[in-house]
This record gives C-alpha cells, sequence and structure tokens, in this order.
C-alpha cells in the first residue's frame, strides 16, 4: 500500500508533485537509513534511491521485478519500499506459515490507518478511544450468514428495475442500444448495489418521476465515487487529500448524503448500513461528519472491486463464444427449473441463494475473469521480532514493525499452478464432472492457496459472498433478458492498469464497446 508511491505521478499535477516531495523528503530525513541483513535474516534488496527503495521498480510491474528477485533470492526476500521494509514471501506452500501467524503479526494496523487516511474519519481502532465498535465483528454479522439472503433478494430487485425501468432502455426496445461494457458494468451495478446497501430515499413516493430522480442522485453518487476513487492509490501513499481539489469535494460530496440525518429517512437500509449507524451512535464519540465518512468507506470497500471485476466477467464472457453459451445454458436451466419465465418488463425473476450457490459455469466464468484481473496484496505487520517458518524448513528472523507481503499474482500467473496462465479459459474451475474445481497443483503437490483475489485468513474481504453473488445476479439477468454482443469481435483485452496494483483488482486502461438489445420484442 505505502509502495504506490510513484505510481501515480503520471496523473498528478506539478503542485500536487510538490506536496508530494515535501511530504516525501519530511519522510526521508526522519528515517533511520541503517542497513541491513543480519545473519538468518531474508536477503535483501534495498534499490537505488534513498527511502524510496524499490518503490519505482515495483510500481513499473509487480509481477515482472517479485518473479525476477524471486529467481535471485529464492522463496523470501527483502525490499525496501517507501522507507519500509517489506519481506515478500513467494513460495505458496509457505503462505500458510504468514496467514495463520495470528501471535505475532498485525493485520489491523493498515486496515485502520488506511481507511482513516483515505476517508478522514477518526481512528475506528478501538485502541485509539474514539469508539469501541469492533468493526470485523459487525461486518461479519451483517455480510454474511442471514443477513446475506436478505441482501441477495433486495439485489435482484434493484438489478431488475434498474435494467429494466429506470430508463435504461430507451422506449423502442426492440433497437439495439450501443455503449462500453464498463460505463455499463459501472451505471447498473453501483445504483443495484447503492441502493441495496444504502436504502431509498422515495417517501412512499413511487411516480416515475420520483424514480428518475433518486436514478439521478445515484448516478451523481457515481460521478463523485470515480472522481474519488481515481486518487485512492495516492492517498493510501500518504499524500493529503486536499492536493486533490475534486476529488476532496467528491468525498465530502458523498459524505454529505451519508449524515445520519439523511440516511435516517431512506428506506430498506441494509442491516450493514443500519448497524453501524446504531454503533458509531451509540459506541463511539465520532461527530456527525466522521460518522457519513466512514459510511463512505463502506460504499468504497462494496463498489471499487466489484465494479471492475463484473467489468472483466462480463468482457471476457462475451468474448468467448464457448463461455457465453455455457453460461447462458445454466442460466435457462435455472430458471426454467424453478417455473420462471422471462417475459420483460413484466415479469420479476426471483433467485434464490441456494440456486445461486448451484451455477458452477458462472462460478467458474467469474473466478477466471477474477484470476486475470485481481492484484491485492496481503500485508501483515510483526507485532515482535519472532522466526517465520518456511515449508522448505528454513527459517529466517523477523523484526518488530516490518511488513510481511504476499502477491497473489505470482500464483495465479504461474505456469506450473495454471496452464497457459494469460489465456482465458472460461471452465478453468470446474471439473469433469462439472463441478467447482479445487484441485490445482505446484510440483506435483496440492496447493492450499491457488485463488486469492479476496486476500486471506482474518483479513479475508467480509463481503466476498456477497460479491460474487451480485456479479452472477447481473449475468442471470444479463443473459435471460438481452441479446449482446460485442462492437468488435476480434477486439483485444485493454490492458490492466497497473496504477492500482496491490488494491484489489484492476480496471482496463480504456472501455470497450458492445451493444445489447431485450430478447423479447
Ligand atoms: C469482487 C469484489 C471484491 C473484492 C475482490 C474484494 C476484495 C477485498 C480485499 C482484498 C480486502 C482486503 C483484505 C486484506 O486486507 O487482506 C477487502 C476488504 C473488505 N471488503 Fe471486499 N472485496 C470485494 C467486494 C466487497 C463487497 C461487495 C463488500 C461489501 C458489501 C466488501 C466489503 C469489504 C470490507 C468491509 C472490507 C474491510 C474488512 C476489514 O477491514 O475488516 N467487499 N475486500
Amino acid at each position: 500500500m505505502f509502495f504506490h508511491d510513484f505510481q501515480w505521478h503520471r496523473t498528478i499535477s506539478k503542485k500536487q508533485h510538490n506536496a508530494y516531495l515535501r511530504d516525501t523528503t519530511h519522510k526521508v530525513c526522519g528515517h533511520s537509513t541503517e542497513d541491513r541483513r543480519q545473519p538468518g535474516e531474508p536477503p535483501v534488496e534495498n534499490g537505488w534511491i534513498p527511502y524510496l527503495g524499490c518503490a519505482l521498480q515495483f510500481g513499473a510491474n509487480p509481477l515482472e521485478f517479485l518473479r525476477s528477485r524471486q529467481k535471485k533470492y529464492g522463496h523470501i526476500f527483502t525490499c525496501k519500499i517507501a522507507g519500509q521494509y517489506v519481506h515478500f514471501l513467494c513460495d505458496p506452500f509457505s503462505y500458510h506459515s504468514v496467514i495463520r501467524q495470528g501471535r505475532h503479526l498485525d493485520w489491523k494496523k493498515f486496515h485502520f490507518d488506511a481507511s482513516a487516511k483515505a476517508f478522514g474519519h477518526e481512528s475506528m481502532d478501538p485502541s485509539h478511544g474514539y469508539t469501541t465498535e469492533n468493526l470485523h465483528q459487525t461486518f461479519l454479522k451483517t455480510l454474511q450468514g442471514d443477513a446475506l439472503s436478505s441482501l441477495i433478494d433486495t439485489m435482484m430487485e434493484n438489478l431488475q428495475s434498474t435494467m429494466l425501468q429506470s430508463g435504461m432502455l430507451k422506449a423502442e426496445t426492440s433497437k439495439w442500444q450501443s455503449d462500453g461494457i464498463f460505463a455499463f458494468c459501472y451505471k447498473t451495478m453501483f445504483e443495484a448495489g447503492y441502493l441495496t446497501l444504502f436504502g431509498k430515499d422515495l417517501d412512499g413516493d413511487q411516480s416515475i418521476a420520483r424514480q428518475q430522480a433518486q436514478k439521478a442522485l445515484v448516478l451523481n453518487a457515481l460521478e463523485n465515487f470515480k472522481e474519488f476513487d481515481k486518487i485512492f492509490p495516492a492517498l493510501i501513499a500518504g499524500l493529503p487529500i486536499h492536493v486533490f481539489k475534486s476529488a476532496h469535494s467528491a468525498r465530502e460530496n458523498l459524505a454529505k448524503t451519508m449524515l445520519h440525518e439523511n440516511l435516517s429517512k431512506r428506506t430498506n437500509v441494509s442491516d450493514l448500513v443500519s448497524l453501524r449507524m446504531l454503533l458509531n451512535d451509540t459506541l463511539s464519540t465520532f461527530n456527525e461528519l466522521s460518522k457519513a465518512r466512514t459510511h463512505v468507506a463502506i460504499l468504497w470497500a462494496s463498489q471499487a472491486n466489484t465494479l471492475p471485476a463484473t467489468f472483466w466477467t462480463l468482457f471476457y464472457m462475451i468474448r468467448c463464444p464457448a463461455a457465453m453459451k455455457a453460461a447462458s445454458e445454466e442460466v435457462r436451466r435455472m430458471f426454467e427449473s424453478s417455473n420462471q419465465k422471462v417475459d420483460p418488463p413484466n415479469s420479476r425473476l426471483v433467485l434464490t441463494r441456494e440456486q445461486l450457490d448451484n451455477m458452477p459455469v458462472l462460478d467458474s466464468v467469474i473466478k477466471e475473469a477474477m484470476r486475470l484481473s485481481s492484484a491485492s496484496l496481503n500485508v501483515r505487520m510483526a507485532k515482535s521480532d519472532f522466526l517465520l517458518h518456511l515449508d522448505n524448513k528454513e527459517s529466517y528472523h523477523i523484526r518488530k514493525d516490518d511488513v510481511i507481503a504476499l502477491y497473489p499474482p505470482m500464483i495465479h500467473f504461474d505456469p506450473e499452478v495454471y496452464d497457459n496462465p494469460l489465456t482465458y479459459k472460461y471452465d478453468r474451475y470446474l471439473d469433469e464432472n462439472g463441478q467447482e474445481k479445487t484441485s490445482f497443483y505446484r510440483n506435483g503437490r496440492k496447493l492450499r492457496y491457488y485463488y486469492m483475489p479476496f486476500g486471506s485468513g482474518v483479513t479475508k474481504c467480509p463481503g466476498r459472498f456477497f460479491a460474487v453473488h451480485e456479479i452472477k445476479q447481473f449475468l442471470c439477468l444479463l443473459l435471460a433478458y438481452f441479446e449482446m454482443e460485442l462492437l468488435d469481435s476480434d477486439v483485444k483485452e485493454p490492458p490492466l492498469d497497473q496504477s492500482r496494483a496491490g488494491l484489489g483488482v484492476l480496471q482496463p486502461t480504456y472501455d470497450v464497446d458492445f451493444r445489447y438489445r431485450l430478447k423479447f420484442h
């Protein structure tokens, strides 16, 4: 996270750049540049720039950088990145020693620090004294278990009204409509996801005019979200938000809509947001704006990865006729077996959680797209000096306050684990019986960790089940209601925008056009 420092330099202005340099110089002067590598510690690569160390090389192409260093140093090595010693662990068979190393490794610090830095609320870490809420528990309670079914039901309704009713389709529905896949996914999923978590402000008034007004507000929130999201890597790197005027006001606009006085007027607010409102009011000393900013953090967490993941899933699927065929078949069978007639705009399709859990083709289609596009770094900080034991029986001394990092793309693009790793294979995660495939091997040994876009261990994304279900619902509805095709059937895949590597699912560097129309007209 801290080593994004130089990845966004292309996009910032001179003034912003100067502010960054001031910040960096301050950090350099305050940091001891002691040279490391004591016996028993991993080999160190210091990089050629004081303070920044390997940041530039890492930022340019993380996967290539880590692979070349792995070749040189072996399973673990240390890089000095932006003043921090980071131990990269590259052997997937040793991952469990980090993922399970609860006693010595702190995962909370990054989350709490990063969230407060980016969203501007006071610390959510109970040890800092502003709140006693156990945020982790709040997430588990309201995003998983029973709460998940109600999120899924609401999402299905919201997706259908977003797709069919509120203006996405023009009057003459038999005509093809063109759009960018990225633009389409962002509009549809953001609106439906936003309404699912934060409820509606209809005041009982269901008129078309009221619905359109609500849509305009949500699309305005999307614009603010995108403006803010653009500079997210820079904020995590430590730049103050006031350097970015429009992103700053975008974040504050979002926060204003999420003041408790506004949220409390909405109906159908999710358990997640209503519980968080209650706990903000009862367990914290946050002021009203700080409370609202914690909700902006939830909005960001719920959308920032889901939206690009939806793009890649749809893009790869449309481009691959075999994937389209298999997925359409699975969706058709599912609706037929539950006696549901697809008849837009009159029908209301329903899919239960169990039905959605029983769609292995869609699961594989989503997983394969995320394998190719996700780049989240898993980080933990050492709470004390300790000995890290690797799978090959080697042990390494790790010092207090050092960081240990796992970079799952190293597995996702490992040709020993995934045959032709750069190629999209929609059925990669299906076994010979068409069910979920869970056996992946390296050096003839079965891997426990072979797919990690949602992180690992205690820091694993609490919204992962909802995320996969909502993308599946989106695909089911699209495939049931619409014909779709690329405008250019030979289109190449757009390159990944590496400026966000480490932070989650990467965005494409440009959009890809497609067209769609209702199947029944
Ligand atoms: C494809 C979609 C998604 C991906 C790839 C994803 C991935 C991640 C990752 C990698 C983390 C951090 C884990 C770590 O630091 O090791 C995370 C955290 C989190 N995610 Fe997701 N996520 C997705 C969707 C969602 C959704 C839909 C929600 C909520 C509705 C959500 C809620 C959260 C929250 C609240 C956290 C912070 C957890 C904590 O600090 O304890 N995510 N996610």
